[in-house]
């Protein structure tokens, strides 16, 4: 069967390459969740992989199957398989156990670990392939009525694990109650993250940089939160207008955006980093008030990678609640969709290319989507 590959270390390798049928009985105990692909998104990770700025081919092979934001549909199950069926719509999680404490509770998305491997990304293949079979631990089930959507779902659980870290880390102040939110940047990983924060009633301000009306600052509109443009206000600017802000969640990935919000947080406020800069960039903050501010206000600030299981239940949790309270909004971010994986060459343009691109996403077995 096809399957869309680059050879890690050499810039611009995306190709396709040929993977043998997998099956159930490739996963042991009758655990084998075989599964019929039909979308995967894909973003900036993907692209940098294909830039070789990071990826691993898994053990024997030259290349690496990429592709982490996977849905699809289960075809075959294994005999020990209990509560997934043929015919479920399902999408698998990306990082797989290593062997700290961590992996062996189910928490992979916290290894402490040097090595960790993720489907699509580092070590593994990913799911730009028309099947893959997995173990059942891995895999969660997307209700029927959210399948146009579920797609969506991978980096739906970015955004819980970030937000659930800071809710965890905010207990320490036995009652917190925070109102006031801002999110840094509104690509699809910051207006899900706007979207989560406004499902749990807080006012949320989406900072971003282009000038507005985008479509990326109608969605957030959409949703009751408001957009801000870094052209006209900056995020200090912007805390001072709509704050104090008692969260802030950065989806940028640039570290002088990420540094002005440790400025930007108001007392015990918590600042969740999920952008990834690997630019290696360096830069100039005003250290001393920065350090002042979170001695005396009692501020954290916490990293957030991945998402284990949890976060993905939450994701379909929230997903399903937005299908409720903002219709149709979930499936405007589906804004580029290449048919097949021969398209491969495509989906790389769009996405470094496509203005007003929110998801670029591959078909890759339309029929079963609609079936
Ligand atoms: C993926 C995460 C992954 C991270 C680091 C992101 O693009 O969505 O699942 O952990 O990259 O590799
Ligand atoms: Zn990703």
């Amino acid at each position: 069967m096809k399957a869309v590959a680059v050879f890690p270390g050499k810039p611009n390798s995306i190709h396709l390459a040929e993977l043998p049928m997998p099956s159930v009985n490739d996963v042991p105990d009758g655990r084998g969740v075989l599964v019929k692909v039909l979308r995967v998104g894909v973003d900036g990770t993907d692209k940098e992989i294909n830039a070789a700025e990071y990826g691993a081919a898994p053990d024997g092979y030259d290349f690496l199957v990429t592709g982490h934001e996977s849905f699809g549909q289960v075809v075959e199950v294994g005999p020990s398989v209990r509560g997934i069926a043929p015919g479920d719509y399902v999408v698998a999680t990306v990082r797989r156990p290593g062997s700290s404490l961590y992996d062996r509770i189910g928490m992979n998305d916290m290894t402490t670990d040097r090595t960790y491997f993720e489907r699509g990304i580092n070590l593994r293949h990913g799911y730009l392939t028309e099947y893959y079979v997995d173990d059942a631990e891995f895999i969660v089930k997307v209700p029927a009525g959210l399948k146009n959507v579920g797609v969506l779902l991978e980096p739906m659980s970015v955004a819980e694990k970030g937000i659930e870290q800071a809710y965890e880390i905010q207990r320490r102040l036995k009652v917190w109650r925070p109102e006031r939110a801002a999110v840094l940047g509104s690509g699809p990983l910051g207006l899900l993250a706007a979207l989560a924060l406004r499902l749990r009633g807080l006012e949320v301000t989406v900072i971003s940089r282009a000038e507005p009306p985008t479509l990326n600052s109608e969605l957030a509109e959409a949703i009751g939160a408001r957009y801000v443009s870094t052209l006209q206000t900056s995020v200090t600017q912007a805390a001072e207008q709509f704050g104090p802000l008692d969260l802030i969640f950065e989806a940028t990935g640039v570290s002088s955006v990420a540094f002005e919000a440790m400025g930007a947080l108001g007392r015990n406020g918590v600042l969740v980093l999920t952008g990834i800069s690997g630019g290696g960039k360096r830069i100039e903050i005003p250290g001393d008030d920065i350090m002042l501010d979170f001695v005396l206000g009692n501020k954290v600030v916490v990293g957030s990678v991945n998402a284990n299981r949890t976060y993905f239940e939450r994701g379909v949790y929230d997903m399903a609640l937005a299908a409720q309270q903002y219709p149709g909004w979930l499936e405007r971010f589906l804004t580029h969709p290449v048919k097949g994986l021969e398209n491969y060459a495509e989906m790389i343009r769009l996405l470094t290319e496509a203005k007003n691109a929110i998801k670029v996403f591959v078909e890759v077995n339309h029929d079963g989507l609609l079936g």
